[in-house]
């Protein structure tokens, strides 16, 4: 029988889900994509990759036959994924966790669930992936990492081994981060960026090697502090 599954969020991360799922359809076909939920008013009713905007978050209250995953979130908006889950607030089963056909994932890997990994990810022996992790296209993680539930990465971010990376961090396309390192919660890592040493929680670093660049939340050079 088919799963039933509604994509929450209709932004880029959503519509490169919905390909994903396509692509573990056509190996063996598992989901039925019924379409999206987003709180945008402007979407609602309208379509996105051919599937439906079916309604706001809240269209879920109303629909507790299917099954559920998370993709929002971006470097600007940090624990986004996060709130939108707890805000949702439904069990661990409601929510799938997504492999895309063409990603390596040893049978030493736990994931948890909510978790998406695109094509072409590989992650190598004994890691250990929290929820809600979403993992771009060619992401690479090696043996003995640990990687916190709602941490995103970039395309083509990579972790030496043992690396940890904290809850809700952002990894951005193509950084590379030294082996034994981490990386705390929440921090934010620039795409292209080679760490060599471990980040604190809160922080934004980048360059090569990466440097740090001010705290989350702190929107400009000049020094002004947003609550979000
Ligand atoms: C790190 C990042 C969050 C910083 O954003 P920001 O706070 O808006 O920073 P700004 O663009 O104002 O840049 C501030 C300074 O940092 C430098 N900088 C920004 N990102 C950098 C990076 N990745 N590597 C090196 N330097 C970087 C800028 O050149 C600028 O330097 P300057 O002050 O000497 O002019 C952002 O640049 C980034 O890398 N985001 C991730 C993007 C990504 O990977 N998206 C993937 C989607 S899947």
């Amino acid at each position: 029988m088919m799963t039933p599954l509604v994509v929450v969020g209709a932004g880029g991360f959503g519509r490169e889900t919905v390909e994903l799922v396509r692509a573990i359809n056509a190996v063996s076909p598992r989901f039925d994509l019924r379409g999206f939920v987003d709180d945008d008013a402007a979407l609602i009713g309208g379509q996105r990759v051919g599937l439906s905007i079916l309604g706001p978050l809240a269209w879920l209250a109303e629909h507790d036959d299917v099954t559920v995953v998370a993709c929002v979130g971006s470097p600007s908006s940090i624990g986004l994924r996060r709130r939108v889950v707890e805000r949702l607030g439904l069990p661990p089963r409601r929510y799938a966790t997504l492999v895309h056909p063409a990603a390596v994932v040893s049978p030493s890997v736990a994931l948890g669930v909510g978790t998406i990994i695109h094509a072409t990810s590989v992650c190598t022996a004994d890691i250990t992936i929290g929820a809600h992790v979403a993992m771009m296209p060619g992401v690479v993680l090696t043996h003995d990492d640990v990687v916190g539930d709602f941490v995103t990465f970039g395309a083509g971010a990579r972790l030496a081994g043992s690396v940890s990376v904290g809850p809700d961090a952002y990894l951005g396309s193509s950084a590379v981060v030294r082996e034994r390192l981490e990386i705390g919660a929440t921090a934010i890592v620039g795409m292209g960026s080679v760490v060599t040493t471990s980040i604190p929680a809160g922080q934004v670093w980048a360059g090569n090697p990466a440097r740090f660049l001010r705290l989350v939340g702190e929107r400009t050079a000049i020094g002004s502090v947003s609550a979000a």
